[in-house]
């Protein structure tokens, strides 16, 4: 059949001879400026057909590619199939009068690299700006969506691990690679994700992006560690970052959702739109947490991420211990702190609001976080093994798994993947969603 061609409508756009792939889809790719990233890979020859199948989903297409991916598969083909010219070069006066790097990048509403080398990876993981691509996503804002592709052994170089560990943790998505047979010959995980699969898991994140589903609601996070002060000089604390009570409450406004965040001691900044208090020691933040139980509307769930102190020095020394006074072996006595968690689970009257803990541990952690999530009386226990590498404190990634009460004292368990902390928020408010307490009138 001959289809007519269509007239571009802006003065750089080539036309294309694929006009069915311009029909939108209605899904979330449809209306959205995808930036395709194409790295130096043998996978680079799918990214046509990737391309394609964007386009047919309703994106609008704009490639880069690198160097080395010309040497894989010509710019005339992805321009032919994106309907759109092709960026190749970083210093060059016509393409950057033409498109412009930083106009590219702001424009874009998911960056999308397919295939991801070795290479690319390193360079996006070191924030390097050495080329049209990697200057593109470091200049830009919207999400972004890697899918690595080469040899197996290189996949499983901590090397490369690293870096995936370094980006996830910067809120980058990481489809595949995939088991399979590779072009080297090899047969292993390295495989680029197919493009149709690519498409749907595109469509997936930039949903997810565009959800509001905790309009309406009202949460409260917990953050951070708690200090509880020997003098005015000293306390004993913990090594609790507050990055992952922090990207709760980033996840949660995202959301849609009204987000009272109470953070410990921690040098963090507070993620737009979430209202902060900042406390100090477990009974201040005692103080600033269980009246919330009081209000003629409680909140809709208190998520306690806080790593709050046990136990507190029994006195506070009004001025300076000084070494001299203290003897040879100096001993501080220590009392119990109030159990928030568990004070929240005895004083809730209903469902109102959902309790969640965290349990950090670093052994048995999934036994006492059962018992911890029965004793406390709360709804859900996120487990994690701080001892491990990449998962707890300080670190920008975690593993949990996430313990949910059934009825009686039965326990349902989800384990999830290293991912960066954003992503765990994610998918934790993703899990907490269907068992939140059905909304308030008022
Ligand atoms: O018993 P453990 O401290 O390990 O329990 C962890 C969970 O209980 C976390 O959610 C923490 O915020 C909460 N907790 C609390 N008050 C305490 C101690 C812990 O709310 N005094």
């Amino acid at each position: 059949m001959q289809v007519p061609p269509t007239k571009a409508s802006h003065a750089h756009e080539v036309e294309t001879p694929h006009d069915e792939v311009n029909r939108p889809s209605g899904g979330a790719l449809s209306g959205k400026r995808v930036v395709l990233g194409i790295s130096g890979g043998i996978a680079a020859y799918k990214a046509a057909e990737l391309t394609r199948l964007l386009r047919k989903a309703g994106a609008t297409v704009h490639v880069i590619m690198t160097q080395a991916a010309q040497a894989f598969i010509t710019p005339l083909t992805l321009q032919t199939l994106s309907g759109n010219v092709v960026a190749t070069e970083l210093l060059d006066l016509t393409q950057e009068s033409q498109i412009g790097h930083i106009q590219l990048a702001d424009s874009a509403d998911l960056l999308l690299i397919a295939p991801a080398t070795a290479d690319l990876l390193a360079r996006l993981s070191l924030g390097l700006a050495s080329d049209l691509l990697t200057t593109v996503a470091l200049a830009c804002q919207a999400k972004l969506v890697l899918c690595p592709a080469m040899n197996v052994n290189m996949w499983n170089k901590p090397q490369v691990q690293a870096h995936i560990a370094q980006l996830l943790s910067f809120g980058a998505h990481i489809i595949g690679p995939e088991q399979g047979e590779l072009a080297c010959g090899w047969v292993g995980s390295g495989r680029m994700v197919e493009p149709s699969a690519i498409v749907t898991a595109a469509e997936s994140i930039l949903a997810a992006e565009q959800k509001r589903d905790l309009a309406g609601r009202w949460v409260v996070v917990t953050a951070g560690p708690t200090y509880e002060a020997i003098d005015p000089v000293r306390f004993i604390g913990n090594r609790s970052s507050g990055k992952m009570g922090f990207a709760l409450a980033s996840d949660a406004v995202r959301r849609g959702a009204e987000v009272t965040l109470i953070a410990g001691p921690v040098a963090l900044d507070t993620p737009p739109g979430v209202h902060r208090k900042n406390v100090e020691s477990a009974r201040e933040m005692a103080q600033a947490v269980l009246p919330l139980l009081e209000r003629s509307r409680p909140p809709d769930c208190i998520v306690m991420a806080a790593a709050v102190a046990d136990h507190r020095p029994t006195e506070v020394a009004t001025r300076k211990r000084k070494k001299q006074d203290l003897g040879q072996s100096p001993q501080i006595a220590l009392t119990e702190n109030p159990d928030i968690l568990r004070s929240l689970g005895e004083a809730r009257r209903g469902p109102h609001p959902l309790l969640v803990g965290f349990a950090a541990e670093t052994h048995d952690v999934e036994a006492y976080a059962r018992r911890k999530l029965i004793e406390k009386g709360c709804d859900v226990i996120i487990a994690n093994n701080v001892a491990e590498d990449g998962s707890g404190f300080g670190t920008d990634t975690n593993r949990v798994t996430i313990l949910t009460r059934q009825s009686g004292d039965s326990v349902l368990r989800q384990e999830l993947p290293l991912l960066g902390k954003s992503a765990v928020a994610e998918k934790i408010w993703e899990h907490l969603l269907p068992l939140l307490p059905a909304p308030r009138d008022s």
